[in-house]
């Protein structure tokens, strides 16, 4: 097991560590009870301790409605740690030292009384462990709780709008589903900007997190010889795929009224398009490439009626084997309708009229059930202009013309990037082959990967809110789905694809029709 410990020691990871320190400060969380807590955020903070980059005046504060006591919240914490995080060096003795910074404060945070109570065990907590009263709240409630904790927040003094030039405390984390459309999105915005200023709004979006999406920027723009492909010239289009074997696991009520649009296409696969899309910022600042991943959106041709008919696909899965186990269909899913017509996959062409990227189709899709769980972004390149060479199939043996390269990044699993090219199979004749020159995390740095909510925790910690999704991009990318989730409201019966495969039939179709198909994953 790669520790934290032989991660720091790593000469690949030298100067990786950020220089800023983590000022003093208190750390609350709401539905400190809840899955997520549990799962994520407390084995983030923990792995954020052990790695020695929380201040030594750090507070965890959690609170719900569940009465615990600080020992009780401590065990429950602890247990789920050991559970949700195997991963991690765990000792009585590290623990130890961690949860003497974690308490607990029941509260009603519908009632103005909860808040007070949390005010004042937040003051007690502040001036015993010194944290100066700088606080990070994080909401990580049902989304009908962010605007009344928000309000409440505000109400007893707990939030407070900054001046435009000051320390940006206190902060609050907001997780997704940022709204349910773009009417509920827009006024849940205007609310949280009548007492809390942009700067100091963290929108939460896991993927931003994960290394392998991060590193889009720096292969793009940390290396030179990419970036003069990356255009219409010699890119002929992309794919970006999300496909997982998971069903709902037990989130029926909350997936049958999201479904695969509102659940990972508005923010999540909007978020990756936009960095394999965008233009260079200028520099890592987080407004200069927050303000380049808005542009991208802008840049996205609206849906008219003729491309709703023709570009975008939804899909459900019915019954069928996912590594031949028997699963069942999404309508006998726990808490699903039995009529229900929610898409568990959405594929959509997307067209992005700017100079870059005119006539390039992008591909998206994204689905439950599917046949394997891959995440990925395929840049397709243009076949040769000249054909000198015939290829050999490598599945069919049947010889064909050479295909353009294909650029990979592969998020997750596996997660690394491949280029594939065509080289001469040894022998007498000239048979050309595809082989992939692969660079892959695990192998390369031979480490533990930090997961996605260990650095947006740490980076809002900073006050860095580059990897958040700001007001503008959740905007415009509930303004572009908007049209879709429109349409399907009042299309007839849903087009149904067996769990195991690769979506419904309508997914190949949309390619086919440009003279594409998917990417065998
Ligand atoms: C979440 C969605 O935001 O992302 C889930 O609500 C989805 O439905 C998950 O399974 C995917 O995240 P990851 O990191 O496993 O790709």
């Amino acid at each position: 097991m790669a520790t934290i410990s032989a991660a720091l020691d790593n000469p690949l990871l030298a100067g990786l560590e950020p220089e800023k320190q983590v000022e003093p400060l208190s750390f609350v969380i709401f539905g400190a009870n809840g899955d997520l807590t549990k799962r994520k955020l407390i084995p983030a903070v923990y792995a954020l301790f052990l790695q020695g980059l929380l201040p030594a005046s750090f507070v965890l504060l959690g609170t719900s409605r569940t009465v615990f006591s600080h020992e009780q919240f401590r065990a429950a914490m602890k247990e789920s740690l050991i559970k949700f995080a195997p991963d991690l060096p765990f000792t009585e003795e590290s623990w130890g030292r961690f949860a003497q910074s974690i308490y607990y404060q029941p509260a009603d945070s519908s009632k103005d009384e909860g808040f007070q109570e949390i005010k004042k065990t937040l003051a007690e907590l502040d001036e015993k462990h010194g944290t100066g009263g700088r606080h990070v709240f994080y909401l990580s409630t049902s989304p009908s709780l962010y605007l009344p904790i928000i309000k409440g927040l505000s109400v007893s003094g707990l939030v407070v709008k900054t001046k435009a030039n000051e320390t940006t405390y206190p902060r609050v984390v907001i997780e997704k589903p940022f709204g349910h459309d773009l009417v509920s999105s827009r006024y849940l915005d205007e609310q949280i900007h009548e007492v809390l200023r942009e700067h100091q709004i963290y929108r939460i979006d896991h993927y931003l997190g994960k290394e392998t999406v991060q590193n889009i920027m720096v292969f793009r723009f940390a290396n030179a010889i990419f970036e003069p492909l990356w255009n219409r010239n010699h890119v002929d289009h992309i794919q970006v795929t999300n496909a997982e074997t998971l069903g709902v696991e037990g989130r029926g009520a909350y997936y049958d009224d999201a479904g695969a649009l509102r659940d990972m296409m508005q923010n999540h696969l909007m978020q990756l398009m936009a960095l394999v899309l965008m233009e260079p910022p200028i520099s890592m600042d987080a407004e200069s490439t927050r303000d380049e991943k808005n542009k991208v959106l802008k840049s996205l041709r609206p849906l008219s009626n003729e491309s709703l008919a023709h570009e975008v696909v939804r899909g459900q899965y019915t019954n069928g084997f996912i590594l031949g186990g028997q699963v069942p269909a999404y309508r006998d899913e726990p808490s699903v309708s039995k009529t229900s017509n929610t898409a568990t996959f959405a594929a959509l062409k997307l067209s992005v009229d700017n100079w870059r990227w005119s006539g390039v189709p992008i591909y998206v899709r994204t689905g439950k059930r599917l046949a394997k769980s891959i995440t990925e972004v395929a840049v397709v390149f243009k076949e040769p202009p000249h054909r000198l060479f015939d290829s050999k199939d490598q599945v069919s043996g049947e010889m064909r013309h050479i295909p353009g390269n294909v650029l990979v990044m592969q998020i997750q699993p596996d997660e690394g990037i491949s280029l594939k090219f065509a080289t001469k199979q040894p022998g007498p004749h000239t048979t050309v082959r595809w082989l992939n020159m692969d660079f892959k995390y695990g192998t390369a740095f031979g480490t533990r990967t930090p997961t996605a909510y260990e650095r947006l925790i740490l980076d809002c910690l900073h006050g860095d809110p580059s990897l958040f999704a700001r007001s503008d991009f959740v905007d415009a990318s509930w303004s572009y789905i908007q049209p879709i989730i429109d349409a399907w409201q009042d299309a007839p019966e849903i087009p149904k694809y067996a769990s195991g495969s690769w979506g419904p039939v309508e997914s190949d179709q949309l390619l086919a029709a440009t003279g594409h198909s998917w990417r065998r994953l």
